[in-house]
């Protein structure tokens, strides 16, 4: 099964891109053939329509076949005003939106119909980003996604990795597996070849 694995921050130190990697890697192990991708490396400017009137920018292209390719995705999202940050919203607007002239690209949810997600989030705080993930499942659903009934939410994240960025507690990194099983399992008989 091809899962994407992405965070919802570019942050150097952010606990959300430490759990994307656990997750990653917690995935290949349990047999994932897994696309581990960082935001922060694709140029993906604040959306404007008469900047897309012209031209959809090639790093947003590149985006829509990389998600389109990976029938089943994992995402850890932030938490920011209790909600899922503008990072996540812009490229999934982005994603969302048809390219003009281009036949391929035309259906709004092309990169995202029927795909298994599976949500994830962290936070310093008690919660985890629990309420970021309440405002990115609907969207979820309106792009045609499957989410998965699991998710986790990671609190008090600030001492939840060690110095290597190995998640420490054994019933943490049992919630994710958790999350990822669940996706693996769905994905597979909802994308049968
Ligand atoms: C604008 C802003 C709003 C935030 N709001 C929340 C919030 O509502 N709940 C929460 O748990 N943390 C909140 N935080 C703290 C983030 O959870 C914290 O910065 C976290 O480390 C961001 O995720 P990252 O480590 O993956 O970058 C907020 C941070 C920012 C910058």
């Amino acid at each position: 099964m091809k899962l994407l694995v992405f965070a919802g921050s570019t942050r150097s130190g952010s606990f959300n891109r430490r759990l994307a990697r656990e997750a990653a890697a917690m995935a290949r192990a349990a047999g994932a053939e897994v696309t581990h991708i960082e935001l922060g490396d694709f140029d993906v400017p604040m959306y404007n329509a008469d900047a897309e009137a012209i031209a959809t920018p090639p790093d947003v292209m590149k985006l829509k076949q990389v998600f389109h390719d990976h029938p089943a995705w994992i995402v850890c999202t932030p938490e920011y005003n209790a909600s899922y940050p503008a990072l996540l919203k812009n490229l999934l607007d982005w994603l969302s939106s048809p390219v003009r002239g281009d036949p391929v690209w035309s259906d709004d949810f092309r990169f995202s119909r029927g795909k298994v997600v599976g949500v994830l989030s962290a936070s310093p705080g008690a919660l985890g980003g629990l309420r970021s993930q309440s405002h990115l499942i609907p969207l979820l659903f309106n792009l045609h996604c499957w989410v998965a009934p699991q998710t986790y939410a990671l609190g008090r994240a600030g001492d939840a990795f060690d110095p290597a960025g190995k998640l420490v507690d054994d019933r943490a990194r049992a919630r994710v597996q958790g999350v990822i099983d669940q996706v693996l399992h769905a994905a597979a008989r909802l994308h049968t070849p």
